[in-house]
């Protein structure tokens, strides 16, 4: 088994309103995606980043050109190496660690993916315009982090299709007919979206 990690790390992040690509900011003292690189790198045999144009790959890791959606650069990344199976990971996700990434690669067992996600803890309505449509169950909701773990030959179907919409590679699994796995991580894990993710990760860090 050669595993292989995409860190997808080429979005430019204009939520967050910092001077540079979101990966690269600055975050306790290391660029955002270096956190990753760190819990990935002796998990993984090999560690391909998809990056934005004019930024390096970070030491131990091979750098490919991101594309113009995210699904994109997850497929310039797939096209650059052999892995099977493969772990997708956003390098807005900083708090990841290696206990974490080995529980992610153990949950895929006989299904095509295993995604990292956690129980919604708000309720959840569905909205147009301004108003409520309807109130889903809150019970079978959960929220979709990465991790993300994929047989090569499901992901690389499943992004050959459609790109549309794909808002992460699962969706695009399911898509295909491809069956899912949840495995069930904390809320911690936080995506860095906006400034305020960005100081609740900061402290998370530090
Ligand atoms: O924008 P958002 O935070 O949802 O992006 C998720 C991850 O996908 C980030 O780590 C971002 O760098 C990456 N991305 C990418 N290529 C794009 C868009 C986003 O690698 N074209």
């Amino acid at each position: 088994v050669f595993t292989v990690a995409i860190l997808v790390a080429a979005g430019r992040g204009e939520r967050l309103g910092a001077d540079r690509p979101k990966a690269f900011v600055v975050l306790a003292g290391r660029p955002m995606l270096e956190w990753s690189v760190a819990a990935l790198s002796g998990q993984v045999d090999e560690i391909v980043v998809a990056l934005p144009p004019g930024e390096r790959a970070p030491a131990g890791t091979r750098g490919v050109p991101g594309g113009d959606t995210r699904s994109h650069s997850v497929a310039n990344a797939l096209a650059a190496s052999a892995g099977d199976p493969v772990l997708v990971h956003d390098a807005a996700r900083p708090l990841i660690t290696p206990a974490l990434v080995r529980r992610a690669l153990d949950g895929l067992g006989d299904f095509d993916a295993a995604i990292a996600a956690a129980p919604v803890s708000d309720t959840i309505k569905e909205v147009r315009g301004d108003e409520v449509v309807r109130t889903l169950d809150r019970a079978a909701l959960w929220a979709v982090q990465t991790p993300q773990v994929f047989r090569r030959a499901a992901l690389a179907q499943a992004l050959a299709g459609d790109l549309a919409g794909a808002t992460d590679d699962a969706m695009l699994v399911e898509r295909a007919g491809g069956r899912v796995r949840v495995i069930p991580f904390p809320r911690e894990n936080l995506k860095v979206t906006t400034p305020v993710d960005r100081e609740i990760a900061e402290r998370l860090l530090c």
